[in-house]
């Protein structure tokens, strides 16, 4: 590729956005062309994200007036739900979209309303999106204007479910419990999600009403053939970053804990970033990576599946690049080789 991929990122002043600019201002194939902000609107991008510091002359700006006019080759949202929905359809069609909202991971305009409480405005762009799940949508995402980066909890239990879905072993119910670090709820502080009412505590939301719900269902229909019930419940990590998901399910046949483990060896060979463990994945060692870890256990018909990422790169900014990959023809792995911390 001669000449760099013009980037715009919408919300950069956000988690999701930091972690967008932390891996596109290292990424050898682009530019980042504008960075807009709400809030933050005239401050310097160092001065907002603090580990970028005298890493970039970058500000953020003001989201254009005309979007029809934006100069770029691709896009991102990381806004607030219901802000892209707005966004998105004003662009002209050569900038190719990754929305890391949830704007656009639903089909069904219903499911979505009750889900995200607004309506769907635009069905007809809606048609034109891919969902971003990179390791089990590669082909549809290469050829994509327009990705719905996949959730950060439906990444953690897509990635977990995927295999054993695609088998046609599963029978019976399917239960997830899936824990997430306080980053998930963005930078700005809430009275009920900000850190200081987090650390030190451990509590369960949103049970059978999380949005991320009917977004694992669509996709693992996808994937093979899903009827079974499926249990989903979020809980709140006294961390900052991280999600880990243990999952529950039942075989149709015995599986030895080697049958399991070859099976999702199989399945993400070619995955860079999908890595098969030991034991039990643990967040720090997926921390400011784009890894998921994954661990599958077997007590007989019995399987045990735990996964775990990091919610603001596997699970926001460091997939939605992976996706960015795909669609220009790059390999996916590039810029994303981040190492994290030991500890
Ligand atoms: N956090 C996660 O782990 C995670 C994971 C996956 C997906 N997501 C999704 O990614 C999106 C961004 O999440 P986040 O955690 O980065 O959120 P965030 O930290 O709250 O950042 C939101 C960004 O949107 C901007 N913004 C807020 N209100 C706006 C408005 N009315 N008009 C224009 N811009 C506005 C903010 O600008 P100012 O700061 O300048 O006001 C900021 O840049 C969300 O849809 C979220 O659901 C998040």
């Amino acid at each position: 590729m001669k000449e760099k991929i013009k980037i715009a990122i919408f919300g950069g002043s956000g988690y999701g956005g930091s972690e967008l600019l932390r891996i596109l201002l290292f990424h050898p194939n682009v530019e980042i062309a504008l960075v807009t902000a709400n809030e933050h609107v005239g401050k310097a991008v160092g001065e907002v994200h603090k580990n970028l510091y005298g890493l970039t002359d970058l500000k953020f700006e003001k989201s254009p007036e005309d979007l029809f006019a934006l100069d770029a080759d691709a896009a991102f949202f990381a806004l607030p739900h219901g802000q892209a929905l707005n966004l998105i359809p004003q662009l002209p069609e050569k900038v190719k979209v990754i929305d890391l909202s949830g704007d656009f991971r639903i089909d069904d305009k219903d499911v979505f309303q009750k889900f995200y409480k607004f309506e769907h405005t635009a069905d007809e762009l809606q048609k034109k999106f891919v969902y971003g799940l990179t390791e089990t949508n590669r082909e549809a995402i290469k050829t994509a204007n327009y990705v719905a980066n996949p959730g950060c909890f439906a990444t953690a239990t897509l990635l977990a479910l995927a295999p054993l879905v695609k088998s046609g072993l599963l029978t019976g119910k399917v239960i997830v419990d899936a824990k997430t670090g306080s980053s998930g709820s963005g930078a700005k502080a809430a009275a009920n999600t900000h850190h200081p009412q987090r650390m030190n505590s451990f509590y369960a939301y949103k049970p059978f009403t999380h949005q991320h719900v009917p977004e694992i269902s669509q996709h693992l229909k996808r994937i093979g053939s899903f009827e079974n019930d499926f249990v989903f419940m979020t809980h709140s990590l006294p961390v900052s970053r991280g999600i880990f998901a243990s999952c529950y399910l039942e075989t149709t046949n015995i599986l030895t804990n080697e049958d399991v483990k070859n099976l999702y060896e199989l399945f993400y060979k070619g995955s860079f970033f999908v890595r098969i463990v030991e034991n039990s994945p643990d967040i720090n060692w997926v921390k400011a990576t784009n890894f998921c870890d994954i661990a599958a256990h077997s007590n007989g018909k019995q399987i045990a599946v735990f996964s775990a990422i990091d919610n603001l790169v596997k699970g926001a900014a460091g997939q939605a690049v992976q996706n960015l990959n795909l669609m220009f023809g790059l390999d996916e792995t590039t810029g994303l080789k981040l190492v994290g911390t030991n500890p």
